[in-house]
């Protein structure tokens, strides 16, 4: 059992922070790597990155966006209640390695995952560029967490309500075309995202990372579920990834196979509030 030791609402309710007292995954886990957890005996298995971890106290954290059944129920839970299995760290871990001026593209709930490889990459030397964009000002998280890693932030809202108007691409297009000593573009968000921040670093010939996140069940490459194409090979994301080379990932596949139980998992959370 794996208690709640904090709990906290970040976005209008529907992102939401758990600290988890886990030691043995604190010790061991690094940016961009991921747990798989199920709250009880009869839930269902959902893989969620480590956001952050302090590795003295023992605590990893996690960010999660409610989007269904087990994210729904995970809200309803408070500090001090206790999570059935937490397994991991699973994944592989970023590559934050020195190489110099690198900008890391966050949406959404994604900016929780980026928060953690843009520490690892500042951590490791580098000159960092975060661009991180959010529906609207409601919907934004860890604004003072990034300033605090970044060199140069950039916020962009979808409606403007804060920050710059437009897409994460707007700002990225600019540095790209304003500064030749870009190595390396690190993208997490949704899909959409991802794919046009590709299409665009394509374009300038910059590498570029993104971190994929398909349906998942065992997460330890035993059952197939996360097949995704890089470069037209089967890679499982669970052991192989989560994070590929940008430019090769098939992101319509994809797209395609992350809708594939939509109906199944809209009737599962209506049958659960039944
Ligand atoms: C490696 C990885 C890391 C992730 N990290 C985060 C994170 O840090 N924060 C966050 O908010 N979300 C993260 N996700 C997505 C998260 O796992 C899903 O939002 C969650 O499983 C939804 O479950 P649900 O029952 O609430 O919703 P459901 O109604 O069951 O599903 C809603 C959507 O969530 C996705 N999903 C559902 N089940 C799974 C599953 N078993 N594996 C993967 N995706 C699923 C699908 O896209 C689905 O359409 C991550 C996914 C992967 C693969
Ligand atoms: S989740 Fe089963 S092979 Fe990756």
């Amino acid at each position: 059992m794996f208690q709640i030791v904090r709990k906290q609402e970040m976005a209008a309710g529907t992102i939401i922070r758990f600290d988890i007292s886990a030691p043995k995954i604190a010790k061991k886990i690094k940016a961009g790597q991921f747990i798989i957890l199920r709250v009880n005996e009869t839930g269902e298995r959902i893989p969620l990155t480590v956001a952050d971890k302090d590795e003295f106290a023992g605590i990893i954290t996690i960010i999660f966006q409610v989007v269904g059944k087990t994210t729904a129920l995970m809200r309803s839970l408070n500090e001090g209640d206790l999570i059935k299995d937490v397994v991991g760290p699973l994944g592989r871990p970023a590559e934050a390695e020195k190489i110099g001026t690198v900008v890391m593209v966050g949406g959404g709930t994604g900016v929780a995952i980026l928060h953690h490889v843009a520490k690892a990459f500042k951590e490791a030397g580098n000159y960092v560029i975060g661009i991180m964009g959010a529906k609207d000002k409601e919907m934004l998280i860890l604004e003072n967490e990034m300033k605090q890693i970044c060199d140069e932030l950039i916020i962009t809202t979808d409606d403007g309500s804060y920050g710059e108007r437009g897409f994460v691409t707007q700002p990225l297009e600019k540095y790209l075309g304003e500064r030749d000593d870009i190595k390396l573009v690190h993208a997490i968000g949704p899909i959409i995202m991802m794919k046009n921040v590709v299409k665009l670093t394509d374009k300038f010939k910059v590498k570029t990372m993104v971190s994929l996140n398909p349906i998942m069940i065992d997460g330890t490459g035993m059952c197939g579920g996360c097949r995704v194409k890089v470069n037209n090979e089967t890679r499982f994301c669970c052991v192989d990834g989560p994070d590929f080379d940008g430019s090769k990932v098939d992101f319509d596949e994809l797209i395609n196979r992350n809708s594939l139980y939509i109906k199944e998992e809209k009737d599962s959370l209506l049958f659960s509030i039944r």
